[in-house]
């Protein structure tokens, strides 16, 4: 479905298919000393590897010696990889070529590109940038996980057939959190069904406000959200939930849960696989004494509620002139949609389209 979606929608206006930032491209447990990943995404294709001395490095994936993949087979040797066609050595840091099995001269241009590469919150993280330049901000850490107060609790991942700019849009778009995170969530995630008269008596509410933060934190986007429930109509006060939800550079959210037995944090990463397809991937970390099925319970309802964000994205086209209304909501949609071109430059990748099929 969401393939046949891609090739025949509209495609709009579209902006650059990638900004600029740090993206998560691996979980730091899929990737142990001395192993070697493949990672195809952000248009790049890249060997991904972790060095005897534990730190992880990505190149550019094919050798510039006759083009053999160094992640189909290459080997890591001390903190350097070997590829698998004729045993050249690179030094992932510098991606030069520090040994040639056959020949004692090697020559400068016996190199691959190496990439920016950040461990944090067990994520790899890299960074992006269409000029080439060096990061201008970093992840933050997440004191839980560095003091082992938090404990992780699961995962969710979706692939998403949208432009990148969809997905942080929604965290500025107050007028959509009624209309499609209000039904209760025992309603679904699809939203013809979502406004079915048996769940009625239950309803999701919300309020917040969005704004961008400035100085060293101009790339955060901040949301304060109060959640709660209503039954019959009657606001059930000791079921309220305030979230902080800090949008991170394009790729990064932490959104963090004030329940009342301390904060949990559900950090969300948004990598573009493709132009025009997205890996979203939600993990969940609870107060290490509070009881598992806690951040199981709001990870169940995130992602359920993500589903429905997904129906829409999936299926609309992006927008580059919306008809907005004079409102507070309207507002903050435009708001951010000025907060977020910082994260495009001159060369960001434009995306083309064949005209017979509108595929890139
Ligand atoms: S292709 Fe890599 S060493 Fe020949
Ligand atoms: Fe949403």
């Amino acid at each position: 479905m969401v393939n046949v979606v891609s090739k025949r929608r509209d495609t709009g206006n579209i902006p650059p298919a990638y900004p600029n930032g740090w993206f998560a491209i691996e979980e730091s447990r899929n990737l142990v000393v001395g192993q070697v990943v493949n990672v195809s995404l952000i248009g790049l294709n890249l060997a991904l590897y972790r060095g005897e001395d534990g730190r992880v490095r990505a190149i550019d994936a094919y050798c510039p010696h006759l083009g053999a993949n160094l992640s189909a087979g290459g080997r890591v040797l001390g903190n350097c990889i070997e590829c698998p066609f004729h045993g050249w050595k690179f030094d992932g840091d510098s991606g030069k070529c520090k040994h040639i099995p056959y020949a004692d001269n090697i020559p400068d241009v016996a190199k691959v590109k190496s990439y920016t590469i950040l461990e944090r919150n067990n994520f790899i993280y890299i960074w992006y940038h269409a000029e080439d330049n060096e990061p201008s901000w970093m992840p933050p850490e997440v004191d839980g996980l560095q003091n082992d107060s938090l404990d992780y609790d699961g995962r969710s991942e979706h692939y998403i057939s949208c432009h990148i700019q969809e997905i942080p849009e929604n965290g500025a778009d107050f007028s959509h959190l009624s209309q499609v995170h209000g039904p209760v969530i025992a309603a679904g995630t699809d939203l013809r069904f979502t406004y079915n008269k048996f769940w009625q008596f239950l309803e999701h509410c919300w309020n917040g406000e969005w704004k961008a933060l400035s100085g060293d934190e101009a790339h955060i986007g901040e949301m304060k959200l109060t959640h709660s429930l209503k039954i019959f109509g009657f606001k059930l006060s000791f079921m309220d939930l305030k979230v902080t939800v800090n949008q991170i550079g394009p790729g990064i959210v932490y959104l963090v849960l004030h329940t009342f037995l301390g904060d949990c944090y559900l950090l969300q990463h948004l990598t573009p696989m493709e132009p025009l397809k997205q890996k979203l991937v939600h993990h969940i970390y609870t107060p290490w004494f509070s009881p598992r099925i806690l951040g199981k319970i709001y990870l169940f309802a995130e992602a359920l509620q993500v589903e429905r964000d997904i129906m829409i994205w999936n299926n609309k086209k992006f927008l580059a002139k919306p008809c907005y209304v004079k409102s507070f909501e309207d507002q903050m949609l435009s708001k951010h949609r000025r907060w977020y071109m910082q994260f495009y430059s001159k060369n960001s990748p434009k995306i083309t389209f064949r005209k017979d099929d509108l595929t890139w």
